[in-house]
């Protein structure tokens, strides 16, 4: 098992830059809750996302519009009170940064102050550029998220692969540069063809973190419940399992139940 720490005490948004000049490759995987984050954090990845897919894996709806920011500053606060090394970066909900600047600030500083992350994250290119600009005036780090936004799920209506189309390929590079530009430190690309999300890579200088995106990237993020087998019904081209623990975790319930009811459990040494 590699357990990946190198030297870096703390990655920084400064650290995953220099990572992208040097070639080394960055590991970005959600978490929502203390005991994972811990897990994780220790493993050795770079970036913890504590994404608003929350509101699929960890509250069961099917999108991840409802979900609140009371509820991700929550789910951010148990995150970093387990981390000691990974960057933490927070995806500000739907409804709490678009259309309104000075909202978005809001609810940036809401989840700096209130959780103690390290970042945000938000969905869009050039319509949400007010809410990004006012957010970095307050010297809070900006990641972007690009192709398949899922808070944007009714106007695009299905999960399928982003930017086939040359318009939008072409809209989505732009959107790219114009993110760099504004300050982003990192930009995630989701589901799009591979060969475009390398050439964004190549074209801009900050960190390009793919999810279906290919390996031409700088870093790859996974929804760890999906990566994990914690999930079950959800099997995208891009997604790798490394575990089956639903199955695994039945299993176990299953033996306990058996246990409990045969009387087997507790035993003699179980017990005082
Ligand atoms: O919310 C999330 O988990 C995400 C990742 C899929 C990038 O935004």
């Amino acid at each position: 098992m590699s357990v990946h720490k190198k030297e870096v005490k703390r990655v920084t948004t400064h650290v995953l830059q220099a990572m992208k000049h040097n070639g080394e490759k960055i590991s970005m995987l959600t978490a929502y809750d203390y005991s994972m984050a811990r897990i994780i954090d220790e493993a050795g990845i770079d970036v913890i996302l504590v994404g608003d897919s929350a509101s699929n894996v960890m509250a069961g709806h099917e999108t991840t519009l409802p979900i609140t920011l009371d509820q991700m500053i929550y789910h951010a606060q148990s995150v970093v009170r387990a981390v000691k090394r990974s960057l933490v970066v927070v995806d500000l909900p739907f409804g709490t940064y678009q259309g309104d600047s000075k909202m978005a600030l809001k609810s940036a500083i809401r989840i700096m102050k209130e959780s103690g992350a390290h970042a945000v994250k938000l969905e869009g290119g050039t319509e949400i550029k007010d809410a990004i600009k006012r957010i970095l005036s307050a010297g809070v780090p900006v990641m972007g998220h690009l192709g398949l936004t899922p808070q944007s799920i009714y106007k695009f209506g299905t999960y399928t692969v982003r930017a086939k189309e040359e318009m939008e390929a072409k809209k989505l590079q732009e959107d790219a540069s114009f993110l760099e530009k504004l300050g982003c430190f990192g930009i995630v690309l989701e589901k799009i063809p591979a060969e475009l999300a390398r050439k964004v890579s190549e074209t801009v200088t900050v960190p390009i973190i793919g999810i279906g995106a290919g390996g031409g990237v700088d870093g790859q993020v996974l929804v760890s419940h999906d990566l994990m087998g914690l999930t079950k019904d959800f099997h995208p081209r891009f997604l790798r399992r490394y575990l089956e623990l639903f199955d695994t975790i039945k299993g176990a319930v299953g033996q306990y139940i058996d246990d409990v009811k045969s009387g087997d459990f507790p035993n003699e040494k179980e017990q005082y």
